[in-house]
């Protein structure tokens, strides 16, 4: 063995290796020189270990010592030694022990870092970014992806017991039509032709089911030009699963079988099934079809309260067969400037309006609108909200049923935030099924398909109005964010044309855009289904994080550049012509631009 060639992990020094000597390798993460004795914290993946040089017993390698700086990469050899009860470190599972060092090795030197790693949680996220690897030297970022692994690897194990084959699929590929803006690479052999990097493996799993495989998942990199948030990066990780002759309690078995053994991972115990609700349900209770049941606070139709009322803008929404929703909030003493607040809160979610009622502690109606209230009006909203008492505020949203649900839902998560409302010990699962097929585009004056359009509408679809279209659609949500979806997809040609037909694909774009597939269903389709799964959003929601950017190794930014790699870059004009492609020129760009 090479002299310098580790033989214990720093963090996995224990008893057995009393007395004994042993080989780190590692970091320094702190050197203290007392004279005639320097101590470093020497830290690899594992954890931490004290080293020290003692001039008096080793004087050569003392001497060596003095080098050392923070972040240098080293190697020690030495002799564990028992330290005093006084200097034991009660908070380092090493702090029993501290290693003499005997030989050193330097095998690289650093500069003065460009943030310290233990201040890391302060400094700007984006030169974090820009020195990634640096910060994945934190015991944070090691603690994320250690968990990222561990649950990616439940999730093969599961699924491997349970007979699925992994398999990959293509990264330079054809649109699968997922509905976002897709990344095109260009061909260099075909002038002109772009590949499309997938959404998602969507098509080519419904292709392996045509090609027998019956059951398949993959770990899958997915690709969307999308504006980006705190959920959503521009590529991301999705666990994705197919399967032949099932429906739909197949695949949500499998699936919360899946997360029942991811959470284990994580120490927590969830209960299965999950609960399911309709996204009707969903929608018309909680003004979302991801709503985060931790909390109540429902989401009343306040309609028959104001029926025949004279107050003119609820009068008009109301005579235009829109809808008044009302939010409940129960004995909460809200002061005027709060209200007002809130008010200011609904016309930033983009509400028109927001009108609050409170019926104060000594049965006063207070509103801006108090004097247009009926003399009856505290009976006419207990006819629709039995609960509602003295101390009780509505928050009351006017408009088209879409529009105000989808108001009210967002006020209704920003309160439970601002009035503590939600239990964030609890954790909620489930599934939100039932889903719309198609929904209305205003922008383009088309029905699209709401998840894709190889999902399947429920049996009589064809004698119904479009907009009451159901599909064979289920998502998973937890805690208020959607961290999977999935359909039972179409296996019938017929059927499928019908539903091109409805998002107003004709015949050539369809088969110019899906042609392998519509082949495929009239040679021998089986019926099948599937889901996929955030995994990004998973482990994020899993470590307590706030944005997917911190469970991954390496993240883009808010605007989708890479600030490590600096990509994307401008590319040679001569490079481009490789391509048959030209620069729209822009603005004037180098090779190797400095980013901002
Ligand atoms: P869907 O588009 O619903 O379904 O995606 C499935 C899950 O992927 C995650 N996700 C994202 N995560 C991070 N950044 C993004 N930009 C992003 N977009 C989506 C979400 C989402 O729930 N092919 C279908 C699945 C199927 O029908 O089997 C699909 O991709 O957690």
């Amino acid at each position: 063995m090479e002299k310098f060639q580790r033989t214990v992990f720093c963090g996995k020094v224990a008893e057995e290796h009393h007395n004994k000597e042993i080989t780190l390798c590692g970091w320094v993460q702190k050197r203290r020189d007392h004279g005639g004795l320097i101590f470093i914290d020497l830290r690899d993946r594992s954890g931490i270990m004290q080293v020290v040089f003692d001039a008096k017993v080793y004087a050569e390698t003392h001497q060596q010592a003095h080098a050392l700086r923070s972040e240098y990469v080293i190697s020690v050899t030495g002799k564990v030694v028992e330290r005093t009860l006084e200097t034991v470190n009660r908070d380092l599972p090493t702090g029993r022990w501290e290693l003499v060092g005997a030989g050193l090795e330097i095998f690289n030197k650093a500069k003065v870092l460009p943030f310290a790693l233990e201040e890391a949680e302060n400094v700007d996220e984006e030169l974090r970014l820009k020195y990634r690897y640096l910060d994945l030297r934190r015991a944070a970022m090691r603690d994320r992806m250690q968990m990222r692994h561990s649950i990616l690897f439940a999730m093969r194990e599961l699924l491997n017991r349970e007979g699925f084959f992994e398999i990959e699929t293509p990264i330079l590929t054809k649109n699968t039509a997922e509905g976002a803006r897709e990344y095109l690479v260009p061909s260099r052999t075909q002038k002109g032709s772009f590949y499309a990097l997938p959404q998602s493996p969507q098509v080519y799993k419904q292709l392996l089911m045509a090609g027998g495989m019956e059951r398949y998942f993959q770990i899958a990199r997915c690709f969307r030009d999308e504006d980006l948030r705190a959920d959503r990066q521009p590529e991301f990780t999705q666990l994705d699963l197919e399967m032949s002759f099932i429906n739909e309690e197949d695949i949500m078995g499998v699936v919360e079988r899946i997360l029942e053994r991811v959470f284990a991972v994580v120490g927590i115990a969830i209960k299965l099934p999950f609960k399911r609700i309709t996204y009707d349900y969903a929608f018309g209770n909680y003004g979302s079809d991801k709503p985060d049941m931790r909390f109540d606070l429902p989401i009343h139709d306040a309609s028959p309260i104001f029926a025949g009322t004279e107050i003119a803008f609820l009068k008009s929404v109301l005579t235009k067969g829109g809808k008044l929703g009302c939010l409940h909030v129960q004995q909460h003493a809200f002061s005027r400037s709060e209200l007002e607040g809130w008010v200011n809160r609904a016309m930033q979610n983009g509400a028109k309006g927001l009108l609050w009622i409170r019926l104060s502690a000594e049965g006063k109606i207070e509103a801006p609108v108090a004097k247009f209230l009926p003399e009856d009006f505290v009976s006419r909203v207990r006819a629709v909200i039995p609960s509602f008492k003295e101390g009780d505020t509505l928050f009351i949203v006017a408009g088209g049923y879409q529009d105000a649900w989808t108001q009210l839902g967002r006020l209704r998560l920003q309160l439970g935030e601002a009035l503590k409302l939600i239990d964030k010990s609890k954790n909620s699962l489930l599934w939100v099924t039932d889903f719309p097929m198609f929904e209305f585009n205003a922008d383009t004056g088309r029905w699209a398909a709401m998840h894709h359009p190889f999902t399947s509408p429920q049996g009589d679809w064809e004698s119904k109005p479009l907009g009451e279209v159901k599909a064979r659609a289920y998502d998973v949500v937890f805690n208020g964010i959607e961290l999977g979806g999935g359909s039972i997809r179409i296996h019938n040609p017929e059927l499928q044309a019908k539903v091109f037909k409805v998002i107003d694909l004709n015949q050539a774009e369809m088969e110019r855009h899906f042609g392998f597939l519509l082949e495929a269903q009239e040679l021998g389709f089986p019926p099948h289904g599937g889901l996929a799964i955030g995994v990004d959003r998973l482990v994020m929601l899993l470590a307590g994080c706030s944005s997917i950017r911190d469970v991954m190794a390496f993240p883009k930014n808010q605007s989708g550049l890479d600030l490590m790699m600096q990509a994307p870059t401008p590319v040679d004009p001569k490079k481009l012509l490789d391509y048959g492609l030209k620069a729209m020129p822009v603005a004037k760009v180098s090779e190797g631009q400095e980013f901002k």
